[in-house]
């Protein structure tokens, strides 16, 4: 027996995504485990996430090479290390009302001969993986967002890699600031949930965090930074989610419009509070926006290890026909959980258990 499985990535690309289909794709197609199994496997890659599955041509030859990639050991064999997503990625929803591609994508599934399908993705690919569940589609989901912002796991892919960078990132202002005597104010990523501010802003200590689940109040922040400067400190770091809102406002935008789930694009609530301080105080005061450079680079070690669980349990699901759900740490274990579970809420900051809301930072506990 044969077991054809396709693999996508989709939403936005992170560290983690090819150490998952490297582990994949190894797991499947280990000889030993072939017998214990009772079926072989051969896997997919579809190129650019739901755009692949609904652009590829299965009856014809230059279209399946244009858009899926018949993955073996040899081709994925260097993927671990290596940041982003090899397979490619886009924002598309192929159940989007204005132009519903769902029909095309799941005639496309059967015609493939899929006999399963491993969707790495965020909450927004997840909800579409559950609705093609809920289609007939046998689907696993993989919890991938530097946000950590998926319910039901501790952990999703990417999450560490992106904490490393803004620590290291933070580690190289503290320089420039401190020669300066400047108030750095460093934006990082973080729509909805801020763990990507309280855990890098912890683990670099800097003194003044604002997330998106507690707005902020400017003249707070103001005050903030003053009694710092009363108290002799050379300069100072805020690092704000770019889903942060100061207290009676909405979240700043981007220009660029919404992506093709309908979300806004979020940014320059950095240079909202930079230009605040700047005009009540006569502190020097820079704004860097960190951007994608959170999503670059290799992966750390912890986000290669975590895609290889996660890439191993995809593989042992299927063969136990654990269908319609996601891959899951929980306290430490590997397990799995519903995906309607995974996408019906979002995982935020607790701030009560983890936010000094008079100061803003973290409290002392253990994340
Ligand atoms: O994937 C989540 C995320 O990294 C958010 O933190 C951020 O707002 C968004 O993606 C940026 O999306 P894009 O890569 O499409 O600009």
């Amino acid at each position: 027996m044969k077991t054809k499985v396709g693999v996508l990535s989709s939403g936005g690309d992170c560290a983690g995504i090819n150490s998952t289909i490297h582990w994949l794709v190894f797991s499947a197609l280990d000889k030993d485990l072939v017998s214990r199994r009772g079926t072989m496997f051969e896997i997919l890659g579809i190129v650019d996430g739901w755009k692949g599955l609904i652009e590829v041509r299965p009856d014809k030859k230059e279209s399946l090479k244009r858009w899926t990639i018949p993955l073996k050991t040899d081709v994925v064999r260097t993927w671990a290390r290596s940041g982003g997503t090899r397979l490619g990625t886009t924002r598309i929803n192929p159940f989007d009302p204005a132009n519903d591609k769902s029909e095309d994508l799941i005639k496309n599934y059967k015609k493939l001969g899929l006999d399963a399908l491993v969707v790495i993705g965020g909450t927004d690919s997840l909800a579409v993986t559950y609705k093609l569940y809920k289609e007939g589609l046998k689907v696993i989901g993989i919890p991938k967002t530097i946000d950590r912002d998926l319910s039901d796991t501790d952990y999703t892919l990417g999450f560490d890699s992106a904490v490393n960078i803004i620590t290291s990132d933070i580690d190289r202002l503290r320089v420039t600031a401190g020669s300066h005597s400047r108030v750095f104010v460093v934006e990082c990523m973080g729509r909805k949930a801020g763990w990507l501010a309280l855990e890098a802003g912890e683990a670099s200590g800097v003194p003044i965090i604002l997330i998106p689940e507690h707005d902020f109040v400017i003249d707070r922040v103001i005050e903030l930074l003053k009694s710092r400067k009363r108290t002799f400190e050379r300069y100072s770091i805020v690092l704000v989610s770019e889903g942060a809102k100061p207290r009676g406002m909405e979240e700043i935008l981007e220009k660029r419009g919404r992506d093709g789930f309908g979300h806004y694009y979020l940014g320059g609530v950095g240079g909202f509070i930079a230009e605040e301080i700047q005009k009540h105080t006569n502190m020097e005061v820079r704004y860097v926006a960190l951007r994608h450079l959170q999503r670059g680079g290799a992966p750390t070690a912890y986000d290669r290890r975590m895609g290889r669980k996660f890439g191993v349990a995809a593989i042992d699901m299927i063969v136990n026909e654990d269908f319609g759900r996601m891959v899951s740490l929980q306290h430490g274990d590997i397990t799995s959980v519903p995906l309607k579970k995974a996408i019906d809420r979002l995982h935020l900051v607790d701030v009560e258990k983890f936010y000094n809301t008079k100061d803003y930072k973290t409290l002392d506990q253990i994340l």
